[in-house]
């Protein structure tokens, strides 16, 4: 019991931080453990339906840091590869309270809106929306250099796909469900989470604890 609610204390500060327009470092991640890779590959799948059951903070740093979280520190490189390792694409958390930039290098996030944009990211599929939590993954062209260029374009699509698998991977380990998709309302998100033309959104990840 005491520790339930210290666990629900821990939580409530990290997003009552996270309202207050501040940064708000994730706890350390748990690099070890979890399921064999092989048994992971083997279960994981696509899946478009989810409980409202809460994510702990300690899950979320789990997943950030499989997506593209820092696993060697001296070297500042990140657990997908990345083309000239440019690390150019981004994540974004959207839940019910708000939007959140995952900022790798410090594993933090970074207030971007109090709005729920979790019916932009569900788009036409309106269900998926039901998620606790929905990760928006975009590309930052302006860290190729020149802007424009369909070589870019093939890289930044790349890079997305390996972080893309890693959260599916993740989540299969942690017994949660996602599935990748592409549909998505583009423009509103692009409007709400104030991105430049430089930056491509991707792909994005419903996730939550599957139906009872
Ligand atoms: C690039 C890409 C885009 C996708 N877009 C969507 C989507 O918009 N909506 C959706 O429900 N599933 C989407 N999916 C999931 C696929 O439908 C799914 O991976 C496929 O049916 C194979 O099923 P599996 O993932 O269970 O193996 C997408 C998958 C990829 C790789």
């Amino acid at each position: 019991m005491k520790k339930n609610m210290i666990v629900a204390l821990a939580a409530m500060t990290l997003w009552t931080g996270a309202n207050a327009q501040n940064p708000v470092k994730l706890p350390t991640a748990k690099q070890e453990g979890g399921m064999p890779l092989m048994e992971a590959l083997h279960k994981r799948h696509s899946e478009r339906t989810f409980s409202n059951k809460a994510i702990s903070d300690a899950t979320l740093s789990q997943v950030l840091w499989a997506a593209c979280g820092i696993n060697r520190k001296d070297e500042k490189r990140i657990t997908a590869p990345s083309a000239m390792n440019k690390q150019d694409i981004v994540v974004y958390v959207c839940r019910k309270e708000g939007a959140w930039k995952y900022n790798a290098q410090q594993h933090s996030l970074e207030p971007v809106c109090k709005e729920d944009l979790r019916k932009y990211v569900a788009g036409r599929q309106e269900a998926v929306a039901e998620a606790p939590i929905m990760l928006v993954l975009c590309s930052d062209h302006t860290k190729f250099g020149e802007v424009g260029s369909s070589q870019y374009d093939i890289m930044g699509a790349l890079d997305c796909g390996y972080v893309s698998q890693n959260i599916a991977l993740a989540c299969t380990s942690l017994g949660m469900n996602t599935v990748p998709r592409m549909t998505m309302d583009q423009d509103a998100l692009r409007k709400a989470l104030n991105l430049p033309s430089t930056t491509q959104l991707l792909i994005n990840h419903p996730i939550g604890y599957p139906e009872k």
